[in-house]
């Protein structure tokens, strides 16, 4: 029997009766025993797990600032960096915040990190700003894989993506810059509500 997780599309379709059990558990073994009564009770709780994100994403910002990795600013000054840079130059709010969270991914998965921005802002973004987030250590590598005996021109594969100038934008303006310690940048309470803003499902 094939199991389906619920998606967040399906469950912005709930109508808010559906939020009443949302304590409610079920008490099936295997998804095989599930039924249709128990995805009934669990699809709608997405929405409660949704809207413990936005906490748990600033947690995550904070944590960057434990870590360095031998750059010349931290990971959290490098992601407000990024952010600051962006709002300053007039970007929309989307923007900013996938600039602010692109990085947020750094100490959790190292050797892919783009993947976990890309995960946590797509139900949210515009498919540029997801291309982007998902992309952008590729086109960072235009400005240093040549020293790692890498291709700096990997980015290349996305030429033909209509997403291509979009990216590479982001990371020559305001991704490959953000590592100046001489720069003010926003502290990370100046971006919670943004954060709040979008992360958290409206009230159902
Ligand atoms: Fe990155
Ligand atoms: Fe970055």
């Amino acid at each position: 029997m094939t199991q389906t997780e619920p998606t967040i599309d399906a469950v912005q379709t709930l109508d808010a009766g559906t939020m009443a059990g949302a304590h409610v558990r079920t008490k099936f073994a295997s998804f095989e025993e599930s039924t249709a009564e128990d995805w009934a009770i669990i699809a709608p709780q997405i929405r409660h797990t949704q809207a413990m994100v936005a906490d748990r994403v600033i947690d995550l910002m904070r944590d960057l600032k434990t870590d360095h990795g031998g750059f010349p600013v931290d990971r959290l000054e490098h992601s407000l960096q990024t952010a600051t840079r962006a709002e300053r130059a007039g970007r929309d709010d989307e923007y900013v915040l996938c600039a602010l969270l692109h990085d947020i991914g750094d100490t959790l998965s190292p050797y892919d990190h783009p993947s976990i921005a890309a995960g946590i802002l797509k139900p949210f973004v515009s498919e540029a700003n997801h291309f982007m987030v998902a992309n952008h250590g590729v086109f960072q590598g235009y400005y240093f894989w040549d020293y790692l005996g890498m291709d700096g021109n990997a980015r290349e594969q996305f030429r033909d993506s209509p997403h291509f100038d979009y990216t590479e934008e982001f990371c020559h303006e305001y991704d490959q810059t953000a590592f100046d310690a001489s720069y003010t940048s926003n502290p990370l309470e100046h971006y919670e509500p943004l954060i709040r803003q979008f992360l958290t499902p409206d009230p159902a």
